[in-house]
């Protein structure tokens, strides 16, 4: 805790913050294939949920598609760190289509786990976000047997085949403790439910969590970096105003500040989503000295070293072109 003075003003900057291991990987995946087998290279939904990466690698080549049959027969197509369903790999080998997976491997361990719930007979309660790609494709694995639970409401009302065979897992993004508030509902009508073998949700998200709520209280507006689709980014302003900062936003980038939310504020927190590049949060920073707020204080709740390996076909390819 690092009390300020009364009028002075300051940031609080966050750390971890922006891009994870996961989203690093996805990016490089399409910058590299970019460079090695030229454009276009088609890319299957946003590669990462960020306006500014997806239009700065629109500009250098990638064409971004909804489905995969809006990819020409034989193209090469890269799907993006949420991961894809089962049917989306079978949809892109029906069209021969040279494939690049960039699921994040955090993902793609949710999806074993569901591959295995389901195949030892139990029904997945999935918590997450109806309509999100990664829900989409996790719950493809298993159709037959998942069921998306959205919230600790919806927990109280949901109806399964067999209480006895129940397993929970989750999306990689979701807020911890609300996470934690539908399980334990679930749990209080199912108290058979198995948990999962490992957190679900990702060390990314729990990490930009702990530290918004390490400054959350001593900040009276928290910007938060990332775009409107990013589920991470948004569950950091709903994180900040549950512990207790006054108010809360999610920019794309710093001219959507608004100089009115500065009105008697001391302390400003600032941190970003994990699909979001420094690029963007050194922007608000700058847009805060010119206005006062150039006293800059990291507050760090965790150290983050992870690295992830560029995904198998790419490696191999790069490999041979030396
Ligand atoms: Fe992966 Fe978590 Fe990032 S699931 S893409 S490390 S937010």
């Amino acid at each position: 805790d690092v009390p300020a003075a009364p009028g002075d003003k300051r940031v609080l900057l966050a750390a971890p913050r922006g891009y994870c291991a996961g989203v690093d990987r996805a990016v490089v995946t399409v910058e590299k294939a970019l460079e090695l087998y030229g454009p276009p290279i088609y890319v299957r939904k946003e590669i990462v949920h960020n306006k500014h990466v997806v239009r700065t690698l629109e500009k250098r080549g990638a064409i971004f598609v909804q489905e995969t049959d809006e990819v020409p027969e034989g193209a090469r197509v890269i799907f993006s760190a949420h991961g894809v369903s089962p049917a989306v790999h079978a949809e892109a080998r029906a069209l021969s289509l040279q494939t690049i997976d960039a699921t994040c491997p955090l993902v793609t361990k949710v999806h074993r786990e569901a591959v295995r719930f389901a195949g030892e007979g139990s029904t997945i309660l999935l918590i997450g976000h109806t309509g999100h790609e990664e829900v989409e494709g996790t719950a493809g694995e298993a159709p037959d047997s998942t069921i998306v639970v959205e919230s600790p409401e919806h927990a109280a009302v949901v109806e399964v085949p067999d209480p006895e065979r129940l397993v929970w897992l989750s999306q990689t993004t979701l807020s911890v403790d609300e996470t934690m508030q539908t399980v334990a509902v679930l749990r209080d009508r199912f108290p058979h439910l198995q948990d999962p073998p490992s957190d679900d949700i990702c060390y990314a998200t729990q990490n930009r969590q702990v530290a918004v709520k390490q400054m959350a209280e001593q900040c009276d507006l928290m910007i938060v970096v990332g775009s409107q689709n990013s589920s991470n980014s948004k569950r950091l302003v709903e994180v900040a105003l549950e512990y207790g900062t006054r108010d809360g936003h999610l920019v794309d980038y710093a001219d959507e500040i608004d100089e009115s939310w500065l009105e008697g504020v001391t302390t400003v927190g600032v941190t970003s989503g994990a699909s979001v590049p420094e690029v963007l949060v050194r922007d608000v920073l700058d847009w805060l000295a010119e206005r006062g707020y150039g006293d800059v204080r990291a507050v760090t709740a965790a150290q983050e070293s992870l690295l992830f390996a560029l995904p198998n076909e790419l490696r191999r390819d790069l490999k041979a072109a030396g």
